[in-house]
């Protein structure tokens, strides 16, 4: 697979950390993720018929503690996407980092490695308390509630902000405005030169869940002040990072 700018091949040898080893993509044990995952999602929209978003997942994180297997070492293409977004980050001092929507903190506790301070807000609180519960030795790492659509940065810039598998989610599709305000607020709380990273799941262009990864990733980049990095189609996820203007 290749990256549809150069930019990231060219700086290849400055990046965060090395991509993980060519491997086949999961492990017949990661069906059991993918099924997880796809009983997760059906939950959330069986709940999401009387509950908002917020009730939904909270119900979802309160019935079971790790409903995406994230933090689950049986299932190995977490893990790897995982040190797949590091690598497309570029290797720089990372003052303080916000993941949004950062379930159990997986990925934040992966960030904690590389930054001063690493911030997670998720909008179920049970979700921010498991992620607690599982980052009590990382002493730079911190988890509050928050909803992407109204987080606020307590007067924090960030040098980077992820937001990972989280605005299908959070914006009903089509909802092109609202998707518009929470990159703008994305843009505000970051310093200038700052980065966020989008990941989303992509099947190669194919259905509606594609087009709406790239409706998402499109509306970040027509941003003002926002200006593309890199992008990177995986299987099954498709990144975008982007950079505030200096
Ligand atoms: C599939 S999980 C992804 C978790 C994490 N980003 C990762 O990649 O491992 C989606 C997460 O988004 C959170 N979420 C959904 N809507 C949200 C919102 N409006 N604001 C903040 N978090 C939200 C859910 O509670 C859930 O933890």
């Amino acid at each position: 697979m290749t990256d549809t700018t150069g930019l990231a091949a060219r700086s290849a040898n400055a990046m965060l950390r090395a991509p993980p080893p060519r491997q086949f993509f999961m492990t017949f044990r990661d069906i059991g993720l993918w099924i997880k995952s796809a009983r997760a999602d059906a939950a959330v929209s069986r709940r999401s018929a009387e509950l908002d978003n917020a009730q939904a997942f909270e119900a979802l994180y309160r019935a079971e503690a790790d409903p995406y297997g994230a933090a689950d070492p049986r299932y190995r293409y977490q893990a790897r996407k995982y040190a797949m977004l590091l690598s497309f980050l570029p290797a720089r001092p990372y003052r303080h980092v916000l993941e949004l929507g950062c379930g159990v903190g997986t990925f934040s506790r992966a960030l904690a490695l590389h930054a001063e301070s690493v911030t997670g807000i998720d909008i179920a609180a049970s979700a921010v308390q498991h992620a607690t519960a599982l980052s009590k030795s990382h002493l730079n790492l911190s988890f509050r509630p928050g909803d992407v659509h109204t987080f606020d940065s307590d007067g924090q810039q960030y040098d980077l902000i992820v937001v990972a598998d989280v605005l299908y989610y959070a914006v009903p599709s089509g909802d092109e405005p609202a998707l518009a305000a929470i990159a703008r607020r994305v843009a505000a709380s970051l310093v200038p030169g700052g980065l966020v990273l989008l990941a989303d799941h992509y099947f190669f262009g194919f259905g509606a869940a594609s087009r709406g990864t790239c409706a998402i990733h499109d509306v970040f980049r027509q941003t003002a002040g926002l200006q593309m990095q890199s992008q990177h189609r995986r299987c099954f996820y498709l990144t975008t990072l982007l950079q505030r203007s200096k």
